[in-house]
């Protein structure tokens, strides 16, 4: 004989449910009055008696797998976006997986009847092979991050099922374990997309040709750090004698043209090697090796700072000159410097910059010379050098911050217009913002990402 008075308006529903949550589970509390509602002429109109405890604590548990199912929407959410960003590079993996083999069979083939081949050849082929050996265990590792991400999803596709049964029949379940189950599933997937996003850069496929403007030698990006939905370009037009700033609401009034606002910096600037990063510029001070962080809200400089014994104004540029000595980058892990010393010879220095106040956090010292490097940029702190801003370029150093080692590569980049004077990553695009002779260019970068394995348990 339990008595439930929601009379009329929709308002004293509310009132019901915000009431039950904070009625928590104790036992037997017979009936309560929980609210009366009176509208502005003082009329009643409505009474809501309180239902019965366990009625009331039904809602709560409700309330409960309301939300754990909304959380299990959110982690499928993530998921795909996994999903969707290494499908990508799953596709080039398998490709070269079958490119492999085939070499591999060729390989034992020519083996099998090598007396009649040309001893250079043969050789070639080997060394080839051997290149490509310690793919091999990378491969590997990709089949388990792919089968990691499938695992997710059957666990999550299981607890919406067992969620779905419970809300038929309430009470029947262990609430307790269930939402340990969830927050056990969400911790794992939060640990597996920050590893996803960081890897070993394997492939540069592009550019595409976003937009031809400016002089010969410029630099346009966009933040990193900024929401999905906040698109901002800014564009800046030349390496020297300049201090204008353009910015663009978006990618698409970038390319028709539709400024939102010029900023005029109090300094000019040196070189192309500038960067957004939550919502600053930092640029090299023309004829000095002070950096400057410059704030788009406030439009003022908040910070600068010299960077010790950094060679500045053509000293030690890239290979272009464009007074291009000092180049300002962000990743996945912050803010970085790339310069040379004379007491490192000349050769690539990377300090890692605290954002704020622009001070070197730590520095590590490469053996590569600066003035020989075409280009620079920073993925999940390895720094990627190009050996040349012309054609036939490629990635051809890298150096990585984690484990102080560097190692050669040959990655090549398609350097379209023949020029290169800007190449950036973008955490947050996973692309490679370039600058080739007066082209505003994207390129697409393929990561390799390592999952350990311990994370499954
Ligand atoms: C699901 O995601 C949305 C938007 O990101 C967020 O507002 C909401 O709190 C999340 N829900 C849970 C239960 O985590
Ligand atoms: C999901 O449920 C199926 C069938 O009940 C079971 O075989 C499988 O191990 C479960 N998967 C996970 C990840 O819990
Ligand atoms: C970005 O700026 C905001 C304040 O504007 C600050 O709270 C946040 O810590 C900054 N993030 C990074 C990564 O520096
Ligand atoms: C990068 O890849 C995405 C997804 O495949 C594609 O939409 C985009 O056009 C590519 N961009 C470049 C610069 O190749």
């Amino acid at each position: 004989m339990r008595a439930l008075f929601v009379v009329l308006k929709p308002l004293c529903f509310l009132a019901l449910l915000g009431y039950c949550p904070s009625a928590t589970i104790r036992p037997k509390e017979g009936w309560q009055v929980y609210s009366s509602a009176q509208e502005a002429d003082g009329r009643c109109i409505c009474t809501v008696v309180a239902p019965e405890q366990n009625l009331c604590s039904r809602d709560a548990k409700s309330r409960q797998l309301r939300q754990l199912l909304e959380k299990i929407q959110n982690m499928s959410q993530s998921i795909e976006v996994l999903n969707l960003r290494t499908q990508r590079d799953f596709q080039y993996v398998m490709k070269m997986e079958s490119q492999m083999k085939g070499l591999r069979s060729k390989f034992r083939q020519i083996e099998s009847n090598r007396r009649t081949l040309l001893t250079k050849n043969f050789q070639e082929l080997k060394g080839k092979m051997n290149e490509l050996q310690p793919l091999i265990p990378v491969l590997e590792q990709y089949k388990t991050d792919a089968t990691l991400i499938s695992q997710f999803k059957q666990e999550i596709r299981n607890l919406s099922l067992v969620l779905t049964a419970i809300q038929e029949e309430i009470g029947a379940y262990d609430y307790e374990e269930l939402q340990q189950r969830v927050l056990g599933l969400e911790g794992r997937l939060r640990n597996c997309m920050n590893k996803l996003t960081c890897g070993k850069l394997m492939k540069i496929t592009g550019p595409i040709t976003v937009k031809t403007s400016g002089t010969r030698f410029g630099a346009w990006m966009t933040d990193p750090q900024a929401s999905p939905k906040n698109n901002k370009v800014w564009y800046m037009d030349s390496y020297t004698n300049n201090k204008i700033v353009r910015e663009y609401k978006s990618v698409s009034d970038f390319v028709a043209g539709v400024e939102s606002r010029t900023y005029n910096l109090p300094f000019h600037w040196a070189g192309t090697n500038h960067v957004v990063y939550n919502g600053s510029l930092y640029y090299n001070k023309y004829q000095s090796n002070i950096i400057v962080r410059y704030s788009f809200e406030s439009g003022r400089v908040t910070t600068q700072r010299a960077l010790e014994s950094a060679g500045f104004h053509n000293v030690y540029p890239y290979t272009w000159g464009g007074f291009s000595d000092i180049d300002l980058m962000a990743d996945e892990l912050g803010l970085w410097a790339i310069y040379a010393t004379n007491q490192n010879a000349g050769n690539i220095v990377i300090s890692q910059l605290d954002p704020l106040t622009i001070q070197v956090l730590n520095t590590w010292n490469t053996e590569y010379s600066k003035r020989n490097a075409g280009e620079s940029f920073m993925i999940c702190g390895t720094l990627y050098i190009t050996n040349s801003h012309l054609t036939g370029a490629k990635v051809y150093y890298s150096y990585s911050t984690k484990t102080s080692t560097y190692e050669y590569m040959d990655i090549p980049i398609h350097n379209q217009y023949f020029h290169m004077s800007m190449l950036d990553y973008n955490a947050r695009d996973r692309a490679l913002y370039g600058w080739n002779n007066g082209h505003q260019v994207l390129f697409n970068v393929t990561l390799f990402h390592i999952i350990k394995t311990d994370d499954e348990s």
